[in-house]
C-alpha cells in the first residue's frame, strides 16, 4: 500500500462517524461529503506550488502567492459530483470533467459511457473522485481515460477505501496516488465495502 495517503484528522474521524451511520438523511449526507471532501483538500494541497504575485491592497502594492498549478477536477458520476462539490468550495479555479461508468452485466467489465473532459491537461494536476474504491474496476477505468487525454500527474481521492480496490489500482496505476480517510476491512458478496456506509449514491440522492 506504498500509493496510499490514509489522511487522519480528529475533525475527519469525527464526521466520518456520522456518514457511516444508518440514520443520517440524505441532506446531512450531503453536507458530510462536500465537507469531508474539502478537509482532504486542505490536507492533499499542502505541499503544492505557489508563484509570487504582486498585488495592491486599499494601503500598498505588495507581495503574496497564489497557486501556480492548472487543477482538474474529474468526479466518476455519479456519487463523485457531491465530492466535486466540496473541493470546488475551496478550489473555485479547477476546471471540472465528468465520466460515465458502468458494470456490462455479460462480461462484468467497467464500461464508460460518457465522458466530457477538460481539454489540455497533460500538465494538469488531475483529481478522479469517487467516494468509494470497492472493487477499483470503476476507478481504475476512469484513470486510464484521463491517462488518454494525456494526463500524466493523476490523483485518486476517495473516502472509504477496500484493500482490493487499492491493490487494483497500485496493479494498474502504480503512478496514481490514492488519497483516502478510511480503509476499511474487506468487500462482502455483493461488493460493499464492510463496514462501509452502503450505496453511496442512494444514501447521497435518495434513491433508496
Ligand atoms: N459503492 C458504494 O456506494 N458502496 C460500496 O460499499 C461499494 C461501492
Amino acid at each position: 500500500m506504498e500509493n496510499v495517503n490514509l489522511i487522519r484528522h480528529p475533525l475527519i474521524q469525527h464526521k466520518l462517524t456520522y456518514l457511516r451511520k444508518k440514520e443520517t438523511n440524505p441532506k446531512e449526507f450531503r453536507e458530510l461529503v462536500k465537507e469531508l471532501s474539502a478537509l482532504m483538500v486542505y490536507e492533499i494541497f499542502r505541499d503544492t506550488k505557489l508563484k509570487e504575485v504582486e498585488i495592491e491592497t486599499p494601503i500598498e502594492k505588495t507581495k503574496s502567492y497564489v497557486i501556480d498549478e492548472d487543477i482538474a477536477i474529474v468526479p466518476i458520476l455519479r456519487a463523485g459530483i457531491v465530492m466535486a462539490e466540496g473541493i470546488l468550495d475551496l478550489i473555485p479555479q479547477a476546471r471540472v470533467g465528468y465520466i460515465g461508468i458502468y458494470r456490462d452485466p455479460q462480461t462484468l467489465e467497467p464500461v464508460e459511457y460518457y465522458s466530457k473532459l477538460p481539454t489540455n491537461i497533460e500538465n494538469s494536476s488531475v483529481f478522479v473522485v469517487d467516494p468509494m474504491l470497492a472493487t477499483g474496476g470503476s476507478a481504475s477505468k476512469a484513470i486510464t481515460v484521463v491517462k488518454e487525454a494525456h494526463a500524466k500527474k493523476i490523483f485518486f481521492v476517495c473516502l472509504i477505501s477496500a484493500p482490493e480496490g487499492i491493490k487494483k489500482i497500485e496493479l494498474d496505476h502504480p503512478d496514481v496516488k490514492i488519497y483516502t480517510i478510511a480503509i476499511d476491512e474487506k468487500l462482502n458478496s455483493h461488493g460493499y465495502i464492510v463496514p462501509g456506509l452502503g450505496d453511496a449514491g442512494d444514501r447521497l440522492f435518495g434513491t433508496k
